[in-house]
């Protein structure tokens, strides 16, 4: 069963590579390792013994003023072949716990107008549409579509199980 922990620098190279096979910005491995040691910004990575990292999530802290943090959600991947398990829930109620947050903590992220699988996922966990962005991504150049959520209305509870787990 895959655990989550905190990025060390012996996964900087998993993760840019995972990065870029998953058409994420262009994030290169110094990105990830300067976000690695952020005071502001959380790196953490899904990880079994046995098959290794299977997923990352980088995340920027943002001062809410109450002493809590809102959480803007940078960049997540999971591995195609483990896809569908519920390690990208996981990483997200990883990321609001380990962040500070509290239930009032807003949860904002921005997603590529054609990635529809990842806009049913943020959907599915309780994501509203705030706004959309012409023109803000490159290569190709497309709107983007900003999400959030308070952190209490996510829907989080998804178990970390196989495939075919019914759930
Ligand atoms: C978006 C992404 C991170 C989701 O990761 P994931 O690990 O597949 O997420 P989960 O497994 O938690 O949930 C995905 C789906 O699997 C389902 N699921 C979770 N556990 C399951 C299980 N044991 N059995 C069957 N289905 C399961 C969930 O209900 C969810 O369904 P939905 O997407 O139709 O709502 C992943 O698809 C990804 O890496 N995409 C490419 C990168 C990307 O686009 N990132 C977002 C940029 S903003």
């Amino acid at each position: 069963m895959p655990e989550i922990d905190r990025a060390t620098e012996s996964d900087l190279d998993q993760i840019a590579d995972l990065s870029a096979r998953s058409g994420l910005a262009f994030w290169s491995r110094e990105d990830y390792a300067g976000a690695a040691v952020s005071q502001n910004q959380l790196l953490l990575v899904a990880r079994s013994a046995s098959e290794g990292l299977l997923g990352f999530i980088l995340v920027r802290l943002l001062a809410s003023g109450t002493g809590t943090c809102d959480i803007e959600v940078l960049n997540i991947a999971v591995e195609p072949d483990h896809k569908q398990r519920g390690i990208g829930t996981s990483l997200i109620r990883s990321a609001l716990e380990q962040g500070n947050t509290n239930p009032e903590s807003q949860v904002l992220l921005e997603v590529r107008a054609s990635n529809y699988s990842a806009i049913g996922f943020y959907r599915r966990l309780g994501f509203k549409e705030q706004s959309i962005r012409p023109a803000y991504y490159r290569e190709p150049v497309e709107d983007s579509i900003l999400f959030g959520a308070r952190a209490g209305d996510l829907i989080l509870n998804i178990s970390l199980g196989a495939k075919e787990d019914a759930i």
